[in-house]
Protein backbone atom coordinates (compact mmCIF):
# COMPACT_ATOMS: atom_id res chain seq x y z
CA UNK A 1 0.00 0.00 0.00
CA UNK A 2 2.83 2.17 0.05
CA UNK A 3 3.21 5.60 1.50
CA UNK A 4 -0.30 6.57 0.03
CA UNK A 5 -1.92 4.50 2.74
CA UNK A 6 0.33 6.35 5.70
CA UNK A 7 -2.50 9.45 6.29
CA UNK A 8 -4.13 10.00 9.18
CA UNK A 9 -7.46 10.26 9.84
CA UNK A 10 -9.27 13.38 9.40
CA UNK A 11 -9.04 15.32 12.72
CA UNK A 12 -11.69 17.75 12.99
CA UNK A 13 -10.47 18.38 16.50
CA UNK A 14 -9.41 21.87 16.24
CA UNK A 15 -8.29 23.99 18.94
CA UNK A 16 -11.33 25.97 20.05
CA UNK A 17 -10.86 26.45 23.63
CA UNK A 18 -9.02 29.76 22.91
CA UNK A 19 -7.47 31.40 25.88
CA UNK A 20 -6.39 28.51 28.08
CA UNK A 21 -4.69 27.07 25.22
CA UNK A 22 -1.11 28.73 24.39
CA UNK A 23 -0.15 29.66 21.66
CA UNK A 24 2.68 27.45 20.60
CA UNK A 25 0.43 24.54 21.47
CA UNK A 26 -2.60 25.65 19.12
CA UNK A 27 -0.46 26.31 16.68
CA UNK A 28 1.13 22.51 17.00
CA UNK A 29 -2.60 21.55 16.71
CA UNK A 30 -3.67 23.65 14.21
CA UNK A 31 -1.26 22.28 11.65
CA UNK A 32 -1.71 18.81 12.64
CA UNK A 33 -5.28 19.24 11.60
CA UNK A 34 -4.56 21.10 8.61
CA UNK A 35 -2.11 18.51 7.49
CA UNK A 36 -4.88 16.07 6.96
CA UNK A 37 -7.64 18.43 6.28
CA UNK A 38 -9.94 18.13 2.89
CA UNK A 39 -12.97 18.68 1.99
CA UNK A 40 -13.82 15.68 -0.37
CA UNK A 41 -17.52 14.85 -0.18
CA UNK A 42 -20.31 13.11 -2.21
CA UNK A 43 -17.60 11.70 -4.80
CA UNK A 44 -17.10 15.46 -5.65
CA UNK A 45 -13.65 17.95 -4.59
CA UNK A 46 -10.14 18.17 -5.71
CA UNK A 47 -10.34 14.28 -6.81
CA UNK A 48 -7.53 12.72 -8.44
CA UNK A 49 -9.70 9.28 -9.14
CA UNK A 50 -9.31 5.88 -8.41
CA UNK A 51 -7.16 4.74 -10.84
CA UNK A 52 -3.97 6.74 -9.62
CA UNK A 53 -3.51 5.48 -6.14
CA UNK A 54 -3.77 1.73 -7.99
CA UNK A 55 -0.97 3.32 -10.28
CA UNK A 56 1.70 4.13 -7.78
CA UNK A 57 1.17 0.98 -6.27
CA UNK A 58 1.96 -1.06 -9.21
CA UNK A 59 4.43 1.06 -10.12
CA UNK A 60 7.50 -0.65 -10.89
CA UNK A 61 10.59 1.05 -8.81
CA UNK A 62 12.87 2.61 -10.96
CA UNK A 63 10.53 3.10 -14.20
CA UNK A 64 8.75 5.09 -12.10
CA UNK A 65 5.20 5.45 -13.43
CA UNK A 66 3.88 7.64 -10.19
CA UNK A 67 7.53 7.36 -8.32
CA UNK A 68 9.23 9.58 -5.64
CA UNK A 69 10.79 11.94 -8.28
CA UNK A 70 7.80 12.84 -10.23
CA UNK A 71 5.67 13.74 -7.07
CA UNK A 72 8.57 16.29 -6.00
CA UNK A 73 10.27 17.35 -9.23
CA UNK A 74 7.58 17.32 -11.47
CA UNK A 75 4.09 18.19 -9.47
CA UNK A 76 6.36 19.91 -6.70
CA UNK A 77 4.08 18.03 -3.82
CA UNK A 78 6.36 17.56 -0.54
CA UNK A 79 6.81 15.28 1.67
CA UNK A 80 6.64 16.19 5.45
CA UNK A 81 9.07 15.44 8.69
CA UNK A 82 7.54 12.14 9.11
CA UNK A 83 8.20 11.50 5.82
CA UNK A 84 4.55 11.14 4.39
CA UNK A 85 3.41 12.83 1.23
CA UNK A 86 2.04 16.45 2.77
CA UNK A 87 -1.51 17.04 1.04
CA UNK A 88 -2.70 13.96 -1.08
CA UNK A 89 -5.11 11.93 0.46
CA UNK A 90 -6.22 8.34 0.55
CA UNK A 91 -9.71 8.44 0.56
CA UNK A 92 -11.97 5.38 1.10
CA UNK A 93 -15.63 5.75 -1.34
CA UNK A 94 -17.86 3.46 -2.19
CA UNK A 95 -15.69 0.67 -1.74
CA UNK A 96 -13.01 2.65 -3.81
CA UNK A 97 -9.42 4.23 -3.05
CA UNK A 98 -9.63 7.66 -4.45
CA UNK A 99 -6.94 9.84 -4.40
CA UNK A 100 -8.20 13.64 -2.68
CA UNK A 101 -5.92 16.65 -3.02
CA UNK A 102 -5.90 18.62 0.76
CA UNK A 103 -5.62 22.24 1.31
CA UNK A 104 -1.90 21.65 2.27
CA UNK A 105 -0.86 20.23 -1.10
CA UNK A 106 -0.20 24.29 -1.94
CA UNK A 107 -0.72 25.99 1.95
CA UNK A 108 2.43 23.48 3.30
CA UNK A 109 6.17 24.45 2.07
CA UNK A 110 9.72 24.12 2.54
CA UNK A 111 12.69 26.42 3.08
CA UNK A 112 16.16 25.98 3.89
CA UNK A 113 15.44 22.36 4.28
CA UNK A 114 12.67 23.10 6.94
CA UNK A 115 8.70 21.64 6.20
CA UNK A 116 6.75 24.15 7.30
CA UNK A 117 2.64 23.93 7.35
CA UNK A 118 1.28 27.48 6.80
CA UNK A 119 4.14 28.27 4.59
CA UNK A 120 2.97 28.12 0.51
CA UNK A 121 4.23 25.51 -1.66
CA UNK A 122 7.09 27.32 -3.87
CA UNK A 123 6.83 23.56 -6.37
CA UNK A 124 3.48 23.29 -7.03
CA UNK A 125 2.47 22.61 -10.71
CA UNK A 126 -1.18 22.10 -10.91
CA UNK A 127 -0.99 22.29 -14.56
CA UNK A 128 1.70 19.47 -14.97
CA UNK A 129 -0.07 17.35 -12.33
CA UNK A 130 -3.54 18.07 -14.06
CA UNK A 131 -1.70 17.00 -17.80
CA UNK A 132 -0.02 13.59 -16.43
CA UNK A 133 -3.08 12.58 -14.07
CA UNK A 134 -5.17 12.62 -17.28
CA UNK A 135 -2.98 10.66 -19.04
CA UNK A 136 -2.04 7.99 -16.36
CA UNK A 137 -6.33 7.54 -16.36
CA UNK A 138 -6.44 7.46 -20.29
CA UNK A 139 -3.70 4.49 -19.90
CA UNK A 140 -5.51 3.06 -16.45
CA UNK A 141 -8.82 2.25 -17.88
CA UNK A 142 -7.48 -0.37 -20.14
CA UNK A 143 -6.18 -2.31 -17.42
CA UNK A 144 -9.39 -2.18 -15.49
CA UNK A 145 -12.00 -2.89 -18.17
CA UNK A 146 -14.45 -4.14 -15.33
CA UNK A 147 -14.27 -0.88 -13.40
CA UNK A 148 -15.93 0.67 -16.08
CA UNK A 149 -19.03 -1.11 -15.54
CA UNK A 150 -19.21 0.43 -12.15
CA UNK A 151 -21.38 3.02 -11.14
CA UNK A 152 -19.10 4.73 -8.07
CA UNK A 153 -15.69 4.01 -9.75
CA UNK A 154 -17.48 6.07 -13.07
CA UNK A 155 -18.55 8.38 -10.88
CA UNK A 156 -15.58 9.84 -9.56
CA UNK A 157 -13.37 9.17 -12.32
CA UNK A 158 -15.40 11.49 -14.31
CA UNK A 159 -15.16 14.37 -11.81
CA UNK A 160 -11.83 13.48 -11.46
CA UNK A 161 -10.91 14.19 -15.04
CA UNK A 162 -12.78 17.06 -15.44
CA UNK A 163 -10.97 18.59 -12.36
CA UNK A 164 -7.40 17.28 -14.19
CA UNK A 165 -8.49 18.38 -17.80
CA UNK A 166 -9.42 21.60 -15.71
CA UNK A 167 -6.02 22.42 -14.34
CA UNK A 168 -4.18 21.27 -17.14
CA UNK A 169 -5.76 23.89 -19.80
CA UNK A 170 -3.06 25.81 -21.59
CA UNK A 171 -4.28 28.78 -22.11
CA UNK A 172 -5.23 29.70 -18.19
CA UNK A 173 -3.18 27.55 -16.41
CA UNK A 174 0.41 28.32 -14.52
CA UNK A 175 3.53 28.54 -16.79
CA UNK A 176 5.72 28.05 -13.89
CA UNK A 177 6.30 25.54 -10.80
CA UNK A 178 5.39 27.09 -7.86
CA UNK A 179 2.80 29.92 -9.04
CA UNK A 180 -1.19 28.91 -9.14
CA UNK A 181 -3.37 30.48 -11.44
CA UNK A 182 -6.08 32.60 -10.19
CA UNK A 183 -8.07 31.78 -13.35
CA UNK A 184 -8.49 28.79 -12.31
CA UNK A 185 -10.92 30.43 -9.71
CA UNK A 186 -12.50 32.72 -11.69
CA UNK A 187 -13.29 30.63 -14.50
CA UNK A 188 -16.22 28.66 -11.58
CA UNK A 189 -17.64 31.96 -11.96
CA UNK A 190 -18.69 32.34 -15.56
CA UNK A 191 -19.43 28.35 -15.48
CA UNK A 192 -22.13 28.42 -12.88
CA UNK A 193 -23.64 31.31 -14.58
CA UNK A 194 -23.14 28.85 -17.78
CA UNK A 195 -21.18 31.36 -19.71
CA UNK A 196 -18.40 30.59 -21.48
CA UNK A 197 -14.36 31.36 -20.45
CA UNK A 198 -13.98 34.94 -21.54
CA UNK A 199 -10.96 34.74 -24.71
CA UNK A 200 -8.87 36.83 -23.06
CA UNK A 201 -8.84 35.77 -19.71
CA UNK A 202 -5.68 36.54 -17.73
CA UNK A 203 -3.93 33.54 -16.05
CA UNK A 204 -3.46 36.28 -13.21
CA UNK A 205 -0.52 33.62 -11.68
CA UNK A 206 0.47 33.87 -7.82
CA UNK A 207 2.67 32.22 -5.44
CA UNK A 208 0.55 30.71 -2.66
CA UNK A 209 0.85 32.99 0.58
CA UNK A 210 1.52 32.26 3.76
CA UNK A 211 -1.51 31.57 6.20
CA UNK A 212 -0.36 32.49 9.59
CA UNK A 213 -1.90 36.58 10.72
CA UNK A 214 -4.97 35.73 8.44
CA UNK A 215 -6.84 36.13 11.13
CA UNK A 216 -6.52 39.91 11.23
CA UNK A 217 -5.27 39.78 7.51
CA UNK A 218 -8.92 38.36 6.33
CA UNK A 219 -10.47 41.73 7.87
CA UNK A 220 -8.72 44.02 5.46
CA UNK A 221 -9.69 42.24 2.22
CA UNK A 222 -8.53 38.65 0.84
CA UNK A 223 -6.13 37.80 -1.47
CA UNK A 224 -2.62 39.86 -2.70
CA UNK A 225 -4.87 42.76 -4.14
CA UNK A 226 -8.00 42.55 -1.35
CA UNK A 227 -10.56 41.48 -4.00
CA UNK A 228 -12.21 39.04 -1.07
CA UNK A 229 -14.54 40.08 1.75
CA UNK A 230 -13.49 38.15 4.89
CA UNK A 231 -15.66 39.18 7.22
CA UNK A 232 -17.96 35.94 6.31
CA UNK A 233 -15.83 33.22 6.11
CA UNK A 234 -15.85 31.06 2.94
CA UNK A 235 -13.43 31.86 0.31
CA UNK A 236 -11.25 29.17 0.76
CA UNK A 237 -13.66 26.62 -0.56
CA UNK A 238 -13.77 28.96 -4.05
CA UNK A 239 -10.72 25.54 -4.94
CA UNK A 240 -13.16 22.91 -3.96
CA UNK A 241 -15.93 24.68 -6.36
CA UNK A 242 -13.24 25.14 -9.30
CA UNK A 243 -12.47 21.65 -9.08
CA UNK A 244 -15.70 20.77 -9.67
CA UNK A 245 -17.98 20.58 -6.04
CA UNK A 246 -21.39 21.52 -5.45
CA UNK A 247 -22.75 24.92 -3.71
CA UNK A 248 -24.88 22.27 -2.51
CA UNK A 249 -22.85 20.16 -0.97
CA UNK A 250 -20.31 23.14 0.20
CA UNK A 251 -23.43 24.25 2.19
CA UNK A 252 -23.60 21.10 3.75
CA UNK A 253 -20.25 21.41 4.88
CA UNK A 254 -19.43 24.94 5.78
CA UNK A 255 -19.39 24.79 9.18
CA UNK A 256 -16.19 22.84 9.26
CA UNK A 257 -14.90 25.05 6.42
CA UNK A 258 -15.54 28.28 8.87
CA UNK A 259 -13.89 26.22 11.75
CA UNK A 260 -10.83 25.57 9.53
CA UNK A 261 -10.27 29.89 8.35
CA UNK A 262 -11.16 30.15 11.84
CA UNK A 263 -8.42 28.27 13.49
CA UNK A 264 -5.75 29.47 10.72
CA UNK A 265 -5.52 32.73 13.18
CA UNK A 266 -3.21 30.50 15.21
CA UNK A 267 -0.74 29.09 13.06
CA UNK A 268 2.66 30.80 14.26
CA UNK A 269 5.50 31.48 11.22
CA UNK A 270 8.91 30.00 11.87
CA UNK A 271 11.87 31.28 13.36
CA UNK A 272 14.87 32.03 11.62
CA UNK A 273 16.85 28.67 11.53
CA UNK A 274 20.29 30.29 11.50
CA UNK A 275 22.29 32.98 13.62
CA UNK A 276 21.23 36.17 13.75
CA UNK A 277 23.60 39.23 14.58
CA UNK A 278 22.09 41.19 17.12
CA UNK A 279 24.07 44.32 16.96
CA UNK A 280 23.53 44.58 13.05
CA UNK A 281 19.81 44.07 13.63
CA UNK A 282 19.58 46.66 15.69
CA UNK A 283 20.73 49.02 13.62
CA UNK A 284 18.45 47.54 11.03
CA UNK A 285 15.66 48.05 12.69
CA UNK A 286 16.82 51.82 12.85
CA UNK A 287 16.36 51.81 8.74
CA UNK A 288 13.25 49.93 8.59
CA UNK A 289 11.58 52.02 10.69
CA UNK A 290 13.15 55.43 8.43
CA UNK A 291 12.07 53.60 5.26
CA UNK A 292 9.60 50.29 5.23
CA UNK A 293 7.29 50.90 7.95
CA UNK A 294 4.91 52.85 6.71
CA UNK A 295 3.55 50.18 4.44
CA UNK A 296 4.31 46.95 6.13
CA UNK A 297 3.82 48.64 9.39
CA UNK A 298 5.27 48.25 13.02
CA UNK A 299 6.16 44.43 14.54
CA UNK A 300 5.43 43.96 18.57
CA UNK A 301 5.34 40.52 20.03
CA UNK A 302 3.61 39.16 23.16
CA UNK A 303 4.92 37.86 26.75
CA UNK A 304 5.79 34.46 25.26
CA UNK A 305 7.87 37.18 22.56
CA UNK A 306 5.44 35.11 20.15
CA UNK A 307 4.38 38.14 16.75
CA UNK A 308 1.11 39.78 17.52
CA UNK A 309 -0.59 40.54 14.19
CA UNK A 310 -2.04 43.18 12.38
CA UNK A 311 -3.75 43.46 9.37
CA UNK A 312 -1.70 44.77 6.29
CA UNK A 313 -1.82 48.09 4.28
CA UNK A 314 -3.85 48.09 0.84
CA UNK A 315 -1.21 50.04 -1.64
CA UNK A 316 -2.44 51.71 -5.14
CA UNK A 317 -1.03 50.15 -7.88
CA UNK A 318 0.24 53.52 -9.24
CA UNK A 319 2.19 52.92 -5.74
CA UNK A 320 3.74 49.75 -6.10
CA UNK A 321 3.39 49.03 -10.29
CA UNK A 322 4.57 45.27 -9.58
CA UNK A 323 3.33 43.23 -12.39
CA UNK A 324 -0.61 43.65 -13.51
CA UNK A 325 -1.58 40.60 -14.47
CA UNK A 326 -3.14 39.25 -11.50
CA UNK A 327 -5.03 42.69 -11.37
CA UNK A 328 -6.24 42.53 -15.05
CA UNK A 329 -9.17 40.26 -14.40
CA UNK A 330 -10.72 42.70 -12.34
CA UNK A 331 -13.75 44.11 -13.96
CA UNK A 332 -17.47 45.34 -14.03
CA UNK A 333 -18.42 42.23 -15.35
CA UNK A 334 -16.94 39.95 -13.21
CA UNK A 335 -18.06 41.51 -10.00
CA UNK A 336 -21.42 41.11 -11.15
CA UNK A 337 -20.94 36.96 -11.87
CA UNK A 338 -19.66 37.27 -8.05
CA UNK A 339 -22.80 39.15 -6.91
CA UNK A 340 -24.96 36.76 -8.12
CA UNK A 341 -23.46 33.47 -7.26
CA UNK A 342 -25.22 30.79 -5.85
CA UNK A 343 -23.42 31.10 -2.23
CA UNK A 344 -22.95 34.88 -2.45
CA UNK A 345 -23.56 34.72 1.07
CA UNK A 346 -19.99 33.57 2.03
CA UNK A 347 -18.31 34.05 -1.52
CA UNK A 348 -18.31 38.30 -1.44
CA UNK A 349 -16.14 40.99 -3.05
CA UNK A 350 -14.69 43.76 -1.07
CA UNK A 351 -12.88 45.89 -3.43
CA UNK A 352 -12.12 45.53 -7.40
CA UNK A 353 -9.70 48.74 -7.31
CA UNK A 354 -6.10 47.77 -8.85
CA UNK A 355 -3.44 47.41 -5.96
CA UNK A 356 -1.70 44.84 -3.91
CA UNK A 357 -1.36 44.69 -0.24
CA UNK A 358 1.88 45.70 1.50
CA UNK A 359 2.52 41.91 3.26
CA UNK A 360 2.93 41.91 6.91
CA UNK A 361 6.51 40.83 7.35
CA UNK A 362 6.17 37.91 9.88
CA UNK A 363 8.09 35.12 9.05
CA UNK A 364 9.44 37.05 5.95
CA UNK A 365 12.65 35.17 5.54
CA UNK A 366 11.02 31.53 4.76
CA UNK A 367 8.20 33.40 1.66
CA UNK A 368 10.93 34.01 -1.04
CA UNK A 369 10.61 34.15 -3.90
CA UNK A 370 9.54 37.56 -3.44
CA UNK A 371 6.40 39.93 -4.78
CA UNK A 372 2.87 38.40 -5.13
CA UNK A 373 4.16 36.07 -8.64
CA UNK A 374 7.41 35.44 -6.53
CA UNK A 375 9.39 37.22 -9.22
CA UNK A 376 12.12 38.31 -7.09
CA UNK A 377 14.67 35.57 -5.85
CA UNK A 378 15.98 36.97 -2.69
CA UNK A 379 15.87 40.18 -0.55
CA UNK A 380 19.10 41.71 -1.46
CA UNK A 381 17.88 41.71 -5.49
CA UNK A 382 14.25 43.29 -4.01
CA UNK A 383 16.22 46.03 -2.76
CA UNK A 384 18.38 46.25 -5.98
CA UNK A 385 16.61 48.66 -9.12
CA UNK A 386 14.54 46.30 -10.99
CA UNK A 387 16.41 46.58 -14.00
CA UNK A 388 19.45 45.30 -12.32
CA UNK A 389 17.47 42.31 -10.65
CA UNK A 390 18.16 38.50 -11.91
CA UNK A 391 15.64 37.92 -15.12
CA UNK A 392 16.23 34.11 -14.51
CA UNK A 393 16.54 31.82 -11.73
CA UNK A 394 15.81 28.30 -10.98
CA UNK A 395 13.28 27.13 -8.85
CA UNK A 396 14.34 23.73 -8.51
CA UNK A 397 14.51 22.33 -5.19
CA UNK A 398 13.97 25.70 -3.65
CA UNK A 399 12.81 25.04 -0.62
CA UNK A 400 16.77 22.54 -0.24
CA UNK A 401 19.22 23.97 2.60
CA UNK A 402 21.56 24.39 -0.05
CA UNK A 403 19.06 26.80 -2.09
CA UNK A 404 19.35 29.30 0.71
CA UNK A 405 21.89 32.12 0.54
CA UNK A 406 21.91 33.68 3.98
CA UNK A 407 23.62 37.15 3.19
CA UNK A 408 20.96 37.94 0.19
CA UNK A 409 18.07 35.79 2.46
CA UNK A 410 16.09 33.64 -0.30
CA UNK A 411 16.91 31.99 -3.18
CA UNK A 412 20.46 31.19 -4.75
CA UNK A 413 20.81 32.69 -8.03
CA UNK A 414 22.99 32.03 -11.04
CA UNK A 415 26.43 32.58 -10.21
CA UNK A 416 28.07 31.96 -13.81
CA UNK A 417 27.96 33.12 -17.00
CA UNK A 418 27.82 30.00 -18.13
CA UNK A 419 25.14 28.92 -15.65
CA UNK A 420 22.43 31.47 -16.88
CA UNK A 421 22.91 30.76 -20.71
CA UNK A 422 21.79 27.31 -19.90
CA UNK A 423 19.16 28.65 -17.87
CA UNK A 424 18.52 30.36 -20.54
CA UNK A 425 18.52 27.82 -23.45
CA UNK A 426 16.30 25.68 -20.17
CA UNK A 427 13.87 28.68 -20.02
CA UNK A 428 13.15 29.04 -23.55
CA UNK A 429 12.82 25.06 -24.30
CA UNK A 430 10.15 25.30 -21.62
CA UNK A 431 11.19 24.35 -18.40
CA UNK A 432 8.91 24.50 -15.99
CA UNK A 433 11.06 24.61 -12.99
CA UNK A 434 13.18 28.07 -14.32
CA UNK A 435 11.66 31.35 -13.22
CA UNK A 436 11.76 33.18 -16.47
CA UNK A 437 10.31 37.20 -16.16
CA UNK A 438 9.89 37.60 -19.57
CA UNK A 439 7.01 35.14 -18.95
CA UNK A 440 3.91 36.75 -18.78
CA UNK A 441 2.65 37.96 -15.22
CA UNK A 442 6.36 37.21 -14.16
CA UNK A 443 7.60 40.50 -14.91
CA UNK A 444 9.73 41.44 -11.79
CA UNK A 445 9.38 44.93 -12.30
CA UNK A 446 7.98 47.55 -9.51
CA UNK A 447 8.47 47.82 -5.81
CA UNK A 448 11.41 50.01 -6.26
CA UNK A 449 11.55 51.91 -2.74
CA UNK A 450 14.56 52.66 -1.11
CA UNK A 451 17.02 51.05 -3.73
CA UNK A 452 19.46 53.58 -3.16
CA UNK A 453 20.58 52.52 0.71
CA UNK A 454 24.11 51.90 0.93
CA UNK A 455 25.66 47.92 0.87
CA UNK A 456 25.76 47.65 4.58
CA UNK A 457 22.37 49.67 5.17
CA UNK A 458 20.89 46.98 3.26
CA UNK A 459 23.18 43.88 4.97
CA UNK A 460 21.59 45.35 8.23
CA UNK A 461 18.24 46.12 7.17
CA UNK A 462 18.52 42.04 6.12
CA UNK A 463 19.74 40.55 9.40
CA UNK A 464 16.26 42.68 10.96
CA UNK A 465 14.28 41.10 8.22
CA UNK A 466 15.23 37.59 9.78
CA UNK A 467 14.13 38.53 13.43
CA UNK A 468 10.73 38.81 12.18
C1 LIG B 1 -3.89 24.76 -5.89
C2 LIG B 1 -3.29 25.36 -4.73
C3 LIG B 1 -4.19 25.71 -3.57
C4 LIG B 1 -4.99 24.85 -2.86
C5 LIG B 1 -5.20 23.37 -3.08
C6 LIG B 1 -5.58 25.65 -1.82
N1 LIG B 1 -5.14 26.94 -1.90
FE1 LIG B 1 -5.63 28.44 -0.63
N2 LIG B 1 -4.64 29.76 -1.82
C7 LIG B 1 -3.89 29.43 -2.93
C8 LIG B 1 -3.39 30.64 -3.55
C9 LIG B 1 -2.51 30.71 -4.78
C10 LIG B 1 -3.89 31.72 -2.80
C11 LIG B 1 -3.64 33.22 -3.04
C12 LIG B 1 -4.54 33.81 -4.08
C13 LIG B 1 -4.26 35.28 -4.30
O1 LIG B 1 -3.75 35.94 -3.40
O2 LIG B 1 -4.55 35.77 -5.37
C14 LIG B 1 -4.66 31.12 -1.70
C15 LIG B 1 -5.32 31.85 -0.72
C16 LIG B 1 -5.96 31.29 0.36
C17 LIG B 1 -6.52 32.04 1.46
C18 LIG B 1 -6.51 33.57 1.60
C19 LIG B 1 -5.20 34.06 2.12
C20 LIG B 1 -5.07 35.56 2.17
O3 LIG B 1 -3.98 36.03 2.50
O4 LIG B 1 -6.02 36.28 1.87
C21 LIG B 1 -7.04 31.13 2.33
C22 LIG B 1 -7.73 31.41 3.65
C23 LIG B 1 -6.83 29.82 1.77
N3 LIG B 1 -6.17 29.95 0.59
C24 LIG B 1 -7.25 28.64 2.36
C25 LIG B 1 -7.27 27.42 1.70
C26 LIG B 1 -7.95 26.22 2.20
C27 LIG B 1 -8.70 26.09 3.50
C28 LIG B 1 -7.74 25.25 1.26
C29 LIG B 1 -8.30 23.84 1.23
C30 LIG B 1 -9.73 23.79 1.00
C31 LIG B 1 -6.93 25.84 0.20
N4 LIG B 1 -6.68 27.15 0.51
C32 LIG B 1 -6.48 25.14 -0.89
C33 LIG B 1 -3.63 28.16 -3.39
C34 LIG B 1 -4.29 27.02 -2.96
C1 LIG C 1 4.94 52.46 -0.61
C2 LIG C 1 4.73 51.26 0.13
C3 LIG C 1 5.89 50.30 0.34
C4 LIG C 1 7.14 50.58 0.84
C5 LIG C 1 7.73 51.93 1.25
C6 LIG C 1 7.83 49.31 0.94
N1 LIG C 1 7.02 48.31 0.49
FE1 LIG C 1 7.45 46.36 0.46
N2 LIG C 1 5.70 45.95 -0.47
C7 LIG C 1 4.73 46.87 -0.76
C8 LIG C 1 3.68 46.23 -1.52
C9 LIG C 1 2.40 46.88 -2.03
C10 LIG C 1 4.07 44.90 -1.69
C11 LIG C 1 3.34 43.81 -2.48
C12 LIG C 1 3.72 43.91 -3.93
C13 LIG C 1 3.41 42.68 -4.74
O1 LIG C 1 3.29 41.60 -4.17
O2 LIG C 1 3.33 42.79 -5.96
C14 LIG C 1 5.35 44.75 -1.00
C15 LIG C 1 6.04 43.56 -0.93
C16 LIG C 1 7.20 43.40 -0.17
C17 LIG C 1 7.84 42.12 0.06
C18 LIG C 1 7.40 40.78 -0.47
C19 LIG C 1 6.76 39.94 0.59
C20 LIG C 1 6.45 38.57 0.09
O3 LIG C 1 6.00 37.74 0.89
O4 LIG C 1 6.64 38.26 -1.09
C21 LIG C 1 8.93 42.38 0.85
C22 LIG C 1 9.91 41.36 1.36
C23 LIG C 1 8.97 43.79 1.09
N3 LIG C 1 7.90 44.39 0.45
C24 LIG C 1 9.95 44.42 1.81
C25 LIG C 1 10.07 45.80 1.91
C26 LIG C 1 11.18 46.47 2.55
C27 LIG C 1 12.34 45.77 3.20
C28 LIG C 1 10.95 47.80 2.42
C29 LIG C 1 11.83 48.94 2.88
C30 LIG C 1 13.11 49.02 2.23
C31 LIG C 1 9.69 47.96 1.72
N4 LIG C 1 9.20 46.74 1.42
C32 LIG C 1 9.11 49.16 1.43
C33 LIG C 1 4.73 48.19 -0.40
C34 LIG C 1 5.83 48.86 0.11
Amino acid sequence: MGWWGCFAALVITWSSTGHAVLRLEADRETKKAFQDLHFFSEGRGMTLSPGLISAYNIAVPGLGVVDRETMTDRWGILFNEENKISGLNDVEYKSHRVGVMGCVACHSGRAAGQFVIGLGNKNIDVLQMGKDVALIEAYWKWFVPWLMKDRAYIEVEDASLEFVNYLANPKIGNLTQGLVPISFIRGWFYRIHGQELPGDMTRGQVKVPPLWGYGEKRKAGQFCDGFGDGTELGWAVAVELAAGQTPEAVRAYYPKVKEAEESFSHLLPPPYPFEIDPMLAGRGREIYLNSCVRCHGKYQRDNDGLPVYEQPHWIPWQIVKTDRDRLNGHSLAFNQLVDGNPLNQILRYKTSEHGYFAPRLDGVWSRFPYLHNGSVANLADLLTPAAERPKIFSMRRAGDRERFDVKRMGLTTPAHPRELAAMQAEAKAGARDIYDTTRIGHSNEGHEFFTDLEDDAKTALIEYLKTL
